[in-house]
């Protein structure tokens, strides 16, 4: 079976992801700082749930220390990379921009100069829906220009995928960047809202709501997206022969193997229908503290997930009240509320 560099295994994502793939009999190598942005605890504990498997091995290392990534990659020598360790979250970006131009733009560079040494069979790297910026044509679809980035985390991001494609063309290295969209679920992030909101209620404290709950958001289940993750390894894309070989669906460069990917719900959930479902789940009501819209943010996005199904037949399609069930069950069970 092939072996899987994952980075970014004690994160919420790379933990679901490298579950999924150990159930299905790959071996994956984890690489993660566990970085202090959010509860280190419940990284460690990610970690050693992960460590049950003996497929599974991982290292602590930072992205920025290219001695100590290329080192571990060096001696495990990975077919495949997903690359999901980044410094994420919209709000923070404002605070410490740094952190971002260090881990999402010199870490993803280590990583594919990385993936270009080893000539991996694919690598598959984490974009986001807040690439789309400022643009207002939903549902949000890969081929359309962005380019107008509103936050220093959507600029990285737009950078990484810039970055790759150049990668791809100059070394015919095989790329798939996949743009998520707001990922929740059990062992989801502290910084989220779903886990804010949990709390805030079970704890009755107040809620920040902005723009007034004013807010449409494409919610993706996290085993959904992992799902989806999965049948992507093996859409390997191929530099066309020419241009009229690209389906009018499709997103592939004309130059490179390379291709972006929306995973997301396709379903653009009301930001009050989201926290009346957590209070229906927690049986309180919710303190609103309604505020205006936060500098940077977008007020709705929406996937069109075409793409992910032409590619993989498969469309994520879990219900926002069935996943918000399976956190609040994970939440209270894990904080013992
Ligand atoms: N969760 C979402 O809704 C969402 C949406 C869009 C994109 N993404 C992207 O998906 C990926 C995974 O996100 P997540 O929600 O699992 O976030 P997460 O913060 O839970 O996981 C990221 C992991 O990367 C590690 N990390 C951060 N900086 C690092 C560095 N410099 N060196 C080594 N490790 C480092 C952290 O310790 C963490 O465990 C990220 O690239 C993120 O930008 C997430």
């Amino acid at each position: 079976m092939k072996k899987v560099l994952v980075t970014g295994t004690a994160g919420f994502i790379g933990f679901h992801l490298a579950k999924h793939l150990l159930d299905e009999g790959f071996h994956v190598v984890g690489y993660d700082g566990l970085t202090d942005y959010y509860d280190v605890r419940i990284k460690e504990r990610r970690h050693q749930m992960l460590l049950q498997n003996q497929n599974f091995s991982c290292n602590v290392g930072m992205l920025e220390d290219f001695d100590s990534l290329h080192a571990m990659a060096i001696a495990e020598q990975p077919d495949i990379i997903v690359h999901l360790a980044a410094q994420a979250g919209v709000r923070y970006s404002l605070e410490n921009p740094r952190a971002y131009a260090d881990a999402n733009l010199i870490g993803t560079f280590n990583v594919m100069e990385i993936a270009r040494e080893l000539e991996v069979d694919h690598l598959l790297m984490a974009s986001t829906s807040s690439v789309y910026g400022a643009n207002e044509d939903m549902p949000f679809d890969e081929r359309e220009k962005v380019d107008t980035p509103l936050t220093f985390y959507a600029a990285t991001k737009m950078a990484n995928e810039a970055m790759a494609h150049s990668y791809a063309h100059l070394w015919n290295l095989p790329i798939t960047m996949f743009r998520f969209f707001t990922v929740y679920g059990p062992w989801g992030r502290p910084d989220m809202a779903l886990f804010k909101f949990t709390k805030g209620v079970l704890d009755g404290t107040p809620i920040d709501i902005y723009n007034h709950g004013e807010m449409f958001r494409d919610f993706t289940f996290v085993a959904d997206l992992v799902r989806g993750i999965r049948l992507l390894i093996d859409a390997v894309p191929q530099r066309p022969e020419t241009r009229d070989d690209i389906p009018s669906y499709d997103s592939l460069s004309p130059v490179a193997p390379y291709r972006v990917v929306n995973i997301g719900n396709s379903d653009k959930v009301r930001l009050m229908d989201f926290v009346e479902a957590i209070e229906a789940e927690c049986g309180r009501k919710a303190i609103k503290n309604f505020l205006g819209m936060q500098k940077g943010d977008v007020p709705a996005t929406w996937a069109d997930a075409t793409l992910l199904k032409e590619l993989t037949g498969y469309q994520p399609q879990t219900d926002v009240r069935e996943g918000i069930r399976k956190f609040v069950s994970w939440y209270r069970d894990y904080y013992q509320v």
